[in-house]
């Protein structure tokens, strides 16, 4: 299977789907998120505005699968919900288009839950619908497939030909938080005492001994925002934030997955808080392609 990741970030999808498609494009505006991309993927990435593409060029790709993850922030409260009149939306209306032109087999995106509930959401449904796609959307967190880390996400699948029933979400078996730790954390991430005193009750904790314990979505501010961004983890020496490796693992990318050296905690946060839950897009993409799997988590890849 061909597949087009739009909005490629730094490569959840490709990520996902490791040796069960071909990606034939990866395409994103960020270069820092590119840079990382093309450190652990082959196949070609380009630095292009998804609005300039023609559609001769996505019917040249012949791709059976388009995947995307368009930006969030029209539809959170954080980007003050402007939906389609935000300008970051702009994009994803251009693809709407592109859609119905080139009808694609198959299409498949992630975004926020409240993405439901847009007019987006309602716009590409309804272009679904007129070009005679099956559609089929699920509300998953990584959590309900074991994962120590909180992150529901709005997915929909769409396909001109069956897709497949989803796997049943595994039972029982589930990871601890304390099995994603970096073994000598950097110091550079502990709180400073005043501020872990000033935001002592407003900050969201997580002890590492606790193995039903799971952290808070981590978003693109986490090191930049205090509250309200994702978890930091209870020490002897006090509250830390999580590492961008650990943040890596908690999202479930895999071992052999890596982030340059030389890129800095606060580039990679943001990098990490647009990606999205590996094991939840390949439970998601199991309706369209034969991929091994998700569970049981004991056996998702960690280092
Ligand atoms: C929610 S993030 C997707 C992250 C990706 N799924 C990952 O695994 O890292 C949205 C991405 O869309 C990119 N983007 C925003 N507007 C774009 C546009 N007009 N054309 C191409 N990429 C765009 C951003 O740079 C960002 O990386």
């Amino acid at each position: 299977m061909r597949v087009l990741e739009l909005y490629c970030g730094i490569g959840g999808c490709a990520a996902a789907l490791e040796g069960a498609a071909d990606v034939v494009l990866a395409v994103d505006t960020s270069r820092r998120a590119l840079a990382v991309y093309a450190r652990n993927f082959a196949h070609p990435a380009a630095a292009r505005s998804l609005e300039g593409m023609p559609a001769s060029e996505f019917q040249r790709l012949a791709a059976d699968l388009w995947w995307m993850s368009p930006p969030c922030q029209p539809y959170t409260s954080r980007g003050l919900r402007r939906d389609l009149d935000d300008p970051r939306a702009a994009s994803f209306l251009v693809l709407l288009e592109r859609l119905a032109e080139v009808r694609p087999p198959y299409l498949a995106l992630e975004n926020v839950p409240a993405f439901a509930d847009s007019r987006a959401c309602a716009r590409l449904l309804d272009v679904l619908a007129r070009c005679g796609y099956e559609a089929r959307t699920l509300l998953l967190c990584p959590s309900e497939l074991g994962m120590a880390n909180l992150r529901q996400r709005f997915y929909l699948v769409a396909g001109l030909g069956p897709l497949l029933p989803w796997p049943a979400l595994p039972g029982g078996a589930r990871l601890r938080i304390a099995d994603f730790l970096d073994p000598r954390p950097s110091p550079s991430l502990w709180l400073a005492p005043d501020i872990a005193r000033r935001y002592e009750h407003a900050l969201d904790r997580v002890d590492p001994a606790d193995p039903l314990a799971r952290t808070s979505c981590f978003t693109a501010s986490y090191g930049r925002a205090i509250v309200r961004s994702g978890s930091y983890l209870i020490t002897p020496r006090g509250l830390r934030r999580f590492s961008p490796d650990e943040i890596l693992r908690l999202l479930g990318f895999p071992s052999w997955y890596t982030l340059p050296p030389d890129l800095s905690h606060d580039h990679a946060w943001p990098l990490l808080g647009n990606s999205l839950s590996v094991p939840a897009v390949r439970h998601v993409l199991a309706a369209i392609l034969a991929l091994a799997a998700p569970g049981p988590p004991g056996l998702l890849p960690l280092t």
